[in-house]
């Protein structure tokens, strides 16, 4: 494994954002996610007239990995019209992955900062909390 090509994934993220499914917001969302494996996986916003069930680009990337095997990540690159960040529960998502996956957040004209799960989402609920609590019993 190479260094992370983060401009490549970027682009990657940009041309997802192209098939951004979003005639209620209008606010379009590309994703890319690269696995361990060196594969990427694509995502995209998706609406829905019934508002609350719009997919965000970051699970549909996170998603379409997991059902295709995949599931350590190296980095996400997301890709707005404004360099949008990340919601909480596409945090969350990830963070189920990893805290140290890198994370690109971008915007359309291709300017981007770099940061971790671990730095969006800290203090995070994990499968670890899980286990202990379930000690407890009740
Ligand atoms: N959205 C994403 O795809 N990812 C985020 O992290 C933030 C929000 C989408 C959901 C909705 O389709 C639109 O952006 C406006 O919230």
């Amino acid at each position: 494994m190479g260094t992370l090509d983060r401009e490549g994934l970027i682009a990657q993220a940009q041309a997802a954002r192209e098939r951004a499914y979003a005639p209620y917001s209008g606010y379009r969302v590309g994703a890319a996610l690269l696995g361990r494996s060196g594969r990427v996986y694509t995502g995209c916003n998706v609406e829905n007239a019934v508002y609350p069930l719009s997919l965000c680009a970051e699970r549909v990337a996170v998603t379409k990995a997991v059902s295709e095997g995949e599931r350590e990540f190296i980095a996400l690159a997301v890709v707005t019209e404004n360099g949008g960040s990340p919601c909480g529960a596409c945090r969350q998502t990830l963070r189920e992955f990893g805290e140290g996956i890198v994370v690109l957040i971008a915007d359309v004209a291709g300017a981007y900062r770099e940061t971790t799960v671990g730095e969006l989402l800290p203090d995070s609920f994990s499968a670890a909390d899980l286990a202990e609590g379930a000690k407890g019993g009740d």
